[in-house]
């Protein structure tokens, strides 16, 4: 893990507070970072260990600084298994922000809906996941400090669920719930295989997340996940698919999605970091 140890001093050195919370944020989402406070932003080209983010809708940069309250690390874009990546390189950024001492992290994604009543635009909590991209970021020999079989039976936190439904209520904000199946992508989906992800279990699809997700609990940091619903999957609606509908569909929804996470967030700033933690 050289990487990681110079991936950490760069950060140590560069950023002046510490992190309290880790936002990873999805396709069309990454406007959220330009609000935040006394910012210090980072591309990830700068960044030793990081890999320039290639797609389309991601800005490619680190950006430190506050939001109500909260000191928050938001990555601009994130790293798919589709680029390329090895798996593990995929929550490099979990694993530093955790190092700097963020105990929470909120992770976003665009996804397809999978889930007939869902509507393009909707906001979906996660409330569970299924891997089917075929990977593991935690395959390999053991970091240390990582367990060998981390316990995933409670992937997304049920007291930070509890918080975002809350938020959603009292500002009004539709809020549907679902389980998020993870592929490798690129290709979209066809129908016949939304439809055995509809068997499965599967409310919601995406290509992301769940890398980060793994390796957050294997940290023990606890998780905040929030889909947005850009699209149909194939079959579910008569449309092709198209990357350019999902970054329309994220700015669309950005404001709804803002307020959802500035609530959280003022959420957790009431709450003493033990019971962040
Ligand atoms: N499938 C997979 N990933 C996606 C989709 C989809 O329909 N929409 C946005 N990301």
């Amino acid at each position: 893990m050289r990487s990681m140890t110079e991936t950490l001093a760069f950060l140590h050195e560069r950023l002046t507070e510490r992190p309290r919370v880790l936002l990873i944020l999805g396709s069309g989402l990454g406007g959220f970072a330009d609000e935040l406070e006394d910012a210090v932003r980072i591309p990830y080209a700068e960044i030793p260990g990081f890999p320039p983010s290639t797609v389309e809708g991601h800005k490619g940069q680190l950006v430190a600084g506050r939001a109500e309250g909260v000191e928050c690390l938001a990555l601009q874009g994130r790293f798919h298994l589709y680029e390329g990546h090895p798996p593990e390189r995929l929550a490099l950024p979990v694993r530093a922000a955790a190092a700097l001492g963020a105990r929470t992290l909120i992770v976003t994604n665009a996804a397809g809906g999978v889930n007939p009543a869902f509507r393009a635009g909707d906001l979906m909590l996660i409330e569970d996941h299924i891997n089917l991209m075929g990977r593991n970021p935690l395959i390999g020999p053991v970091i240390p400090g990582d367990p060998r079989f981390p316990d995933m039976s409670e992937p997304y936190d049920r007291g930070l669920r509890a918080i975002a439904e809350r938020v959603a209520l009292e500002r009004r904000i539709r809020l549907v719930r679902g389980v998020y199946l993870a592929v490798a992508g690129p290709s979209y989906e066809t129908p016949a295989e939304v439809r055995m992800f509809r068997r499965l279990g599967a409310d919601a699809v995406g290509m992301s997340t769940v890398p980060e997700v793994i390796v957050a609990r294997a940290l023990g940091v606890r998780v905040l996940g929030v889909s947005l619903i850009t699209n149909a999957a194939a079959g579910v609606a008569a449309t092709p698919l198209s990357h350019a509908d999902v970054v329309a569909a994220g700015a669309e929804a950005a404001g709804r999605f803002t307020a959802l996470l500035r609530g959280i967030l003022t959420e957790l700033q009431r709450l003493p970091d033990v019971e962040l933690a």
